[in-house]
């Protein structure tokens, strides 16, 4: 099968799209509800984090080392269990929004969690989880045995954001583009102050920023706004940094000044009068005032002035949002399938073949990737270097 002949790398993208759910608000949220083990499930993440950080080294060794070879095609077994057990939870999880959405009341959502099939199944799935866990954790403690080395794990090496995106190898989106232009370009202002702000919110790798690119590059925004601007905010946040980019891109030129007072002076200076529109790509701080103050010298541009906030965390966008909170859903399979062999080949040469093994195998392979673009991304360059599948 092609997961066994793409062996690390195809692991690589699965243990990232495990962590990642593991991580996600939606997910704690519903295990907060439940009786499952959230040590347990910490536990989890750690050990799949440790396995992922050898992951590319086992995939360049097992090639000359069939112990290696042998460790990968095990954990592949292990890590799939894993996937199985998460992908229960999460269903369970889903049923139980969508029951407690059509039912609506406080009591019946309450109901509806105690009401799950999974409600005596919570010792079990806990007692499958701790075996999991420890199954896991051998594996950890025979990736030293092996010798196998540390590595920056390959599809969390991120550089930082630009916003320049290549449309021709984007796919989907269209319906959220369109909601989010309208926001955009709406003559309706939703607060007392000029700045609408539009927060997208989604996991890592979800392709917050590639839709953030492609409002930004539209023609049609071109043309409305008066003058634009992109900053990579990131995990260190810092008000002096983000409003030094928004000033040195807004005056093209670079400020050598350090001053908060000074740049922000500034700042409101230049964009006083214009219709402008400011991208803050992955934001991380959700203090209110951190907020409030980043913000308080562009409140006078002009009525129609945007701010497009990507982010990871619910309680930043709810600091941040005026409009409704965009919240990204994952790609479906097919499009995962489209982007995956886009990257396999550089066209749609697997949608064109008649090989139907081939783009049976491939589809499966996209499912595997849950909707996440950077996985199916990832799966298709690596892919690309291995034409025999
Ligand atoms: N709709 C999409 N079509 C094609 N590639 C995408 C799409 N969304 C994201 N990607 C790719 O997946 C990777 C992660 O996307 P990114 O926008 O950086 O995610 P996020 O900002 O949510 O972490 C990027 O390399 C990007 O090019
Ligand atoms: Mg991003």
């Amino acid at each position: 099968m092609a997961a066994t002949m793409i062996g690390g790398a195809f692991l690589s993208a699965t243990v990232h799209t495990l962590v990642e759910k593991l991580a996600s608000t939606e997910f704690l949220d519903y295990i907060k509800n439940t009786k499952l083990n959230v040590s347990l499930l910490r536990q989890l993440k750690t050990t799949l984090l440790t396995l992922q950080a050898v992951l590319d080294d086992a995939e360049e060794k097992q090639i000359n080392n069939p112990a290696v070879k042998q460790w990968l095609d095990d954990l592949k077994d292990a890590v799939f269990d894993a996937e199985d057990l998460l992908n229960q939870i999460s269903y369970d999880s889903l049923r139980c929004k969508v029951e407690s959405t059509q039912v609506g009341s406080k009591t019946n959502q309450v109901w509806n969690f105690f009401s799950s099939p999974f409600k005596n199944l919570y010792g079990e799935i806990n007692s499958q989880m701790k075996i999991m866990c420890e199954s896991l954790q051998l594996f950890a403690q025979h990736k030293d045995i092996l010798g196998l080395q540390t590595k920056s794990a390959r599809v969390s090496r991120r550089t930082p954001s630009s916003s320049v995106v290549n449309e021709s190898v984007v796919v989907g989106r269209k319906d959220e583009k369109e909601t989010i232009m309208n926001m955009l370009l709406s003559q309706r202002d939703t607060t007392s102050n000029n700045i609408g702000v539009v927060a997208i919110l989604g996991m890592g790798g979800l392709g917050k920023t590639t839709l953030a690119q492609l409002l930004y590059n539209d023609k049609e925004i071109q043309q409305y706004f008066d003058m634009k601007s992109w900053v990579c905010v990131s995990e260190d946040f810092d008000t002096v940094r983000v409003t030094k980019s928004l000033l040195e891109s807004v005056t093209s030129r670079t400020w050598e000044c350090d001053n908060l007072d000074i740049l922000r002076v500034e700042l409101k200076k230049n964009s006083r009068e214009k219709r402008f529109l400011f991208v803050l790509d992955d934001l991380w701080n959700d203090n209110y005032n951190d907020w409030d103050e980043l913000v308080s010298p562009f409140i006078d541009g002009k009525p129609g002035s945007r701010v497009i906030v990507t982010t990871r965390l619910e309680k930043v966008a709810e600091v941040a949002h005026t409009f409704p909170i965009q919240k990204l859903e994952p790609l479906s399979n097919e499009e995962c399938w489209s982007l995956l062999s886009k990257h396999a080949l550089g066209n749609d040469e697997f949608h064109n073949s008649k090989n139907t093994n081939l783009e049976e195998i491939g589809k499966k392979i996209a499912r595997k990737c849950g909707g996440l673009p950077i996985a199916a991304k990832t799966l298709g360059g690596l892919l690309r270097s291995k034409p025999c599948i």
